[in-house]
């Protein structure tokens, strides 16, 4: 045990399994009481009976840290609220909050069904908006008492969602919108003591194995030291970032920025564009490739 995180408490969601088990044991490792949330659903996101939540509680205490089952559906606008109740109600209050949970149907854009897009859309976006609308709640009053708490959010975007990925539109689209949710939230937090960043990771977990060639691929665990930082009372001046960590690399994603710029003076023609358009682009850095591309 160290003492990054000695008295704090957090909530993980989908720490179940993967990268969110990950970050539950190491948040535990550094002294914080962990709010161990999973739905326990399959890699499409259905049910399956199983707890595995329990199995990660018990290895904390094990250690001789502090943890909590819970096993909200974190996209249940009320579970999620339950939730963060529990956390205050078991341990006092809450400090940080890791929205990790999420599942993946891939298929190509025009093989989307509408209840595939909307699960997966469901699961990511409102699963990171619901806990982060509660937690924040929650945390507007506490500073409204005068008790600002160095509270913390760490959300998970994705490459796919950065950069794009073949076969994954459904999947960009709602990590796309879960950086741009980061960037905001970062904003209209902060006068709360509130710091909002994103992680993009990478791991040999279920999610990929079926995918990718994982054999050289990162471990869950590796992703895990960069968000204990990011939630720890020191990393208070680092808010609305996106970081990338794909092994032993982090690295910063800069996003979306203004490039080059021609203004006219005046409407613009229609049949002006096309050369105007063409030197911006030739002026502007080459787009990244889209994963899969
Ligand atoms: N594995 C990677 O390389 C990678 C890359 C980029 C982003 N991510 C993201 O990291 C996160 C974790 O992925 P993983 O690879 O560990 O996957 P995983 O399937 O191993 O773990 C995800 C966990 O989330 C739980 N879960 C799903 N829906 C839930 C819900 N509604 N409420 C509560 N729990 C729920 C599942 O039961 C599961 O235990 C996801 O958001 C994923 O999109 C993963």
């Amino acid at each position: 045990m160290t003492s990054l995180l000695e008295g704090r408490i957090a909530i993980v969601t989908g720490a179940g399994r993967g990268i969110g088990r990950a970050h539950a044991l190491e948040l535990a490792r550094h002294g914080a009481a962990v709010v161990v949330n999973d739905y326990g659903v399959s890699l499409a996101g259905e049910g399956t009976g199983e707890t595995p939540a329990d199995a990660v509680v018990a290895e904390i205490a094990a250690a001789g840290g502090r943890a909590v089952v819970n096993t909200a559906d974190v996209a249940d606008f009320e579970q999620a609220a339950a939730m963060v109740e529990q956390a205050i109600s078991t341990y006092g209050g809450l400090d940080i909050l890791v929205n990790n949970a999420g599942f993946v149907r891939d298929r190509m854009l025009v093989n989307t069904s509408e209840e595939e897009w909307d699960a997966v859309i469901r699961v990511h976006l409102k699963g990171h908006f619901a806990p982060l609308r509660h937690a924040g709640a929650y945390w507007r009053a506490e500073a409204k008492e005068g008790r600002v708490r160095a509270a913390r959010v760490i959300n998970t975007s994705s490459g796919a969602g950065l950069q794009g990925s073949v076969g994954q539109a459904t999947y960009s689209a709602a990590k796309a919108g879960i950086a741009g949710l980061t960037l905001v939230a970062a904003q209209e937090l902060g006068r709360y003591g509130v710091t909002v960043n994103a992680i993009a990771p990478v791991a040999r977990t279920r999610m990929t194995e079926g995918a990718f060639d994982t054999s050289a691929m990162a471990l869950p665990e590796d992703n895990s030291p960069i968000v204990a930082w990011l939630a720890s009372v020191e990393a208070g001046d680092v808010t609305g970032r996106v970081v990338e960590i794909d092994g032993s690399t982090i690295t910063v994603e800069t996003g979306w920025a203004h490039g080059p710029a021609h203004d006219l003076g005046r409407r613009w023609e229609a049949a002006e564009v096309g050369p105007a358009l063409r030197a911006l682009f030739d002026a502007a850095p080459d787009p990244e490739p889209v994963y899969g591309a």
